[in-house]
């Protein structure tokens, strides 16, 4: 303790060699309660929480039969599906390595590439019900290009969704300042019944990371140009 009463936190001894950047960064993961508990819980990540808590608020994974995690590793949110959907089979992708998850099938992919939305409809054997997307581009620190790219793979993730998704059907996704841009809103808002962000407390107060929220999934596109015909 502090002469002040505040519990200071575990202080890093040893800075050598680091940024003070990586220096900021590993005292401030020393001291997060969420990579505390992660680790207690069996976790693969803190993010594992901001699943949880989506969940509990949203109602998404229970009952879920097809789960499809963008952006899995290290695993997290699929060890969360898993658990609270034990009969789901889920499908991730990742750019990184994930190691084995029982009930999922996992592919070590870029996301973007052309082939990707086709291995991971062929290994689901269905459509979803549920896509989940953590996916976050790395960041190059320039505000614009970091935003841009981001989005590039939200907007990626929101197509593969509409194209895919089952009746009823929900889609999760990670975004940047402020929120889904006014373009990727009006697609989510014309294939499900309700649109809405959230940021959980698990996401860092000092992140401008939000999710989005679409339940309800009302049709792909050709479905709702069948529908409007008709
Ligand atoms: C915040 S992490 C996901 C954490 C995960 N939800 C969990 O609970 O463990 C974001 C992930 O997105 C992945 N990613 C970024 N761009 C990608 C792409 N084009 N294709 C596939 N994965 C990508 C990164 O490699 C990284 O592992």
């Amino acid at each position: 303790m502090s002469r002040s009463g505040r519990d200071p936190g575990t202080r890093l001894k040893n800075t050598k060699g680091r940024t003070a950047s990586q220096a900021r960064w590993l005292q401030r993961q020393l001291n997060d309660p969420y990579v505390k508990k992660a680790k207690a819980d069996g976790y693969r990540s803190r993010a594992a929480y901001k699943l949880i808590e989506l969940d509990d608020k949203f109602g998404l994974v229970k009952g879920s039969r097809r789960v499809v995690d963008l952006g899995v590793a290290p695993g997290g949110w699929t060890q969360v599906v898993r658990q609270r959907a034990p009969q789901a089979g889920v499908v991730g992708i990742d750019l990184l390595p994930t190691d084995p998850i029982e009930g999922a099938i996992l592919f070590e992919m870029d996301f973007m590439a052309d082939e990707a939305p086709d291995a991971l409809m062929e290994a689901l054997g269905g459509r979803p019900d549920l896509v989940i997307c953590d996916m976050a581009a790395n960041t190059v620190g320039h505000k614009q290009t970091d935003h841009l790219r981001t989005m590039g793979l939200v907007e990626t993730a929101v197509d593969f969704a509409v194209h895919n998704l089952s009746k009823g059907g929900a889609f999760v996704a990670k975004v940047f300042a402020g929120g889904t841009d006014p373009g990727l809103l009006n697609i989510l808002k014309r294939h499900f019944t309700a649109v809405k962000h959230a940021k959980p407390p698990a996401s860092r107060k000092d992140s401008s990371e939000w999710y989005v929220i679409a339940q309800g999934f009302k049709g792909t596109v050709a479905e709702l140009e069948a529908k409007e015909e008709g």
